[in-house]
């Protein structure tokens, strides 16, 4: 029998009384699929998981994707993206070293958007007793519902462009601007043509109707969407910021600290998330995610 004990007032649980290393019986797993679902971002403490078991867990959800960036892959198991800040014997970064400096769900930018990511985490940062690198996760459903009329009726039936280029420039420019204030400086791996053609940018509704719960949610993020299709720049530029800072709004938020052995799992297309980079080497983080494909939005 599973516990699920929930934390923040519109999303995050803490579910427990499973071992994932273990397959979980049909009921035992429908339990915890629709646990999750319901509270958007679950999360399993204490989890001692090798990467076959973690993949062998979150396939049972759907088809694992592998991430564009082949380097930040793990060997030998291409369905497990590295996310940390270590380095290799040579200086190279192990994995993807952006967290998520900008709200946005994973893979938003692809014609079939994540269905749910999940982290595992190895080694998280500690100073002075305290864990560092939190990520915070914000649901797009509850913000989308607590709307106020008008701007809901202004939005229905607009489409946003989610686009891979837009985020790598966005990208770019905020290091830019990071390193010139002193700040942390991240490796970046540059994508080949053929991997940047993987991804073309795609058009999709900003009112998503979630394919499990049906629940409508806002499917637009700071970090992968460049405008709004069929309105003026300065149009689009004004209600996208409207959006943003509504979804983000302390109410619909929920941050996670981070603890090794957590495996915790977020639903793309009901929240956003955002990672905080308030670590740096010698502390040490190390996290192996798994991706689950979705299907597009609409
Ligand atoms: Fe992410």
């Amino acid at each position: 029998m599973i516990t699920v004990n929930r934390i923040g007032k519109h999303l995050g649980a803490e579910i427990s009384g499973v071992d994932l290393s273990k397959p979980l019986a049909d009921d035992t797993f429908a339990q915890v699929a629709k646990a999750f679902f319901d509270n958007e971002v679950a999360f399993f403490r204490h989890q001692k998981l090798t990467p076959e078991q973690q993949v062998a867990f979150t396939r049972r959800f759907g088809v694992l994707e592998q991430h564009v960036r082949k380097e930040s892959r793990l060997k030998d198991h291409p369905e497990i993206l590295i996310i940390s800040n270590l380095l290799d014997e040579n200086g190279n970064a192990i994995g993807s070293q952006d967290a998520g400096r900008f709200w946005h769900s994973d893979l938003s930018y692809k014609k079939e958007p994540s269905m749910l990511s999940a982290l595992y985490s190895l080694e998280v940062p500690v100073k002075d007793g305290r864990v560092l690198g939190d990520t915070s996760f914000a649901s797009t459903t509850a913000a989308y519902e607590a709307l106020p009329a008008e701007t809901k009726q202004r939005i229905d039936g607009l489409k946003n462009v989610h686009s891979y280029r837009f985020y790598r420039s966005k990208n770019i420019e905020a290091q830019k601007q990071e390193q010139a204030r002193g700040g942390r400086v991240i490796q970046e791996h540059v994508l080949t043509d053929d991997q940047l053609k993987s991804v073309p940018d795609v058009e999709t509704p900003i009112v998503r109707t979630h394919p499990v719960t049906k629940r409508k949610g806002l499917f637009v993020n700071e970090a992968h969407t460049s405008h709004i299709v069929g309105v003026s720049p300065e149009e689009s530029e004004r209600l996208l910021s409207e959006l943003y800072a509504h979804v983000i709004k302390p109410e619909f938020v929920y941050t996670h600290h981070w603890q090794p052995g957590d495996l915790l799992m977020w639903d793309n297309a009901a929240v956003q998330h955002k990672a905080t980079f308030d670590y740096d080497l010698p502390l040490r983080r190390l996290m192996h995610r798994t991706t689950v494909r979705g299907t597009a939005a609409v």
